[in-house]
């Protein structure tokens, strides 16, 4: 595969803020978010609805270019999109009128020969696991399938930096720990640094390096829970369970909190 000279750059965040104007109203979305992720580290990030994880996941692949701060990839700041960030979204957002192969194609960016683009359409195709669905249109394809697409889609220009926003949020279980496992050979394949946005607290301790919890907006980070756990984890071992409940008590008041027991 093809690499990239902006491989293994940090991403550094200093000093963001990030607000929004509704009506005549400032709506003040982040705030203070200061956050070094070394190069490919696995992020995962959790937060109440509205608490501007998207807008985090939008300010860093360049989508959004008004705000206060800094954000460097490396030592450049980042302008607008870029080949070396890739996004997954929620919805595998395909075309439906495009085969598996013509929807990774679509990602390519910059000039390559028919010959070059087949070799890394074909070797997308592999990393996520879609041999003989090439000519296959999304409609037959299942959920897990199509996110599979887009993830080779988001990778298809080898990006330094993958954001995923909530990318298994309509799967089902079995389905979403598969691709949860997906990730993880991808990650450990092509030491992409990644970072994920998810609902679902299990999910962020199982992939991440560590967990960002962002407080109700406006959103800071409220705390920073490394996960010291050898890979592969195990959603019942002790070690799991303990950041588990750290992770959940940040979420809860005080009254919530006698809630713990259900934990
Ligand atoms: N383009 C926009 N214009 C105005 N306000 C916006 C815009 N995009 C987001 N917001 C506001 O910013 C806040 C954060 O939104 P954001 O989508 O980042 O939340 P989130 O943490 O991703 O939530 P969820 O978990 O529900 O996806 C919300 O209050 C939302 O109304
Ligand atoms: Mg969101």
């Amino acid at each position: 595969m093809n690499t990239k000279d902006s491989n293994h750059l940090p991403l550094i965040i200093k000093k963001l803020h990030k607000s929004y104007k509704i009506d005549s109203d400032t709506v003040d979305v982040l705030e203070d978010i200061n956050l070094t992720v070394r190069p490919g580290e696995f992020i995962s990030i959790v937060g109440a609805s509205g608490c501007g994880k998207s807008t985090l996941l939008r300010l860093i692949i360049g989508l959004e270019k008004n705000y206060q701060g800094q954000i460097l990839h490396g030592d450049k700041p980042i302008k607008g999109p870029s080949s070396d960030r890739g996004m997954v979204f929620q919805q595998a957002r395909l075309f439906p009128w495009l085969t598996v192969e013509k929807n990774i194609e679509f990602g390519i960016v910059g000039k390559l020969s028919e010959v070059e683009k087949t070799k890394i359409i074909e070797e997308h195709i592999e990393l996520v696991g879609l041999k003989g669905f090439e000519k296959a249109y999304p409609h037959q394809l299942s959920g897990g399938m199509q996110q599979r697409v887009s993830i080779a889609r988001a990778l298809v220009n080898r990006p330094d930096v993958l954001l995923l926003d909530e990318p298994f949020g309509a799967l089902d279980a079995l389905t979403r720990i598969n691709m949860q496992q997906e990730i993880l050979r991808i990650w450990q394949a092509e030491k992409t640094t990644m970072i994920l946005v998810t609902h679902d607290i299990d999910e962020a301790i199982y992939l991440g390096d560590r967990v960002l919890v962002i407080s109700n907006r406006p959103g800071k980070i409220k705390k920073n829970i490394p996960v010291e756990l050898s890979r592969p984890r195990e959603r019942s071992d002790y070690d799991f369970v303990r950041i588990r409940k750290e992770i959940y008590r940040e979420f809860f008041t005080q009254e919530e909190k006698n809630l713990e027991y259900f934990i």
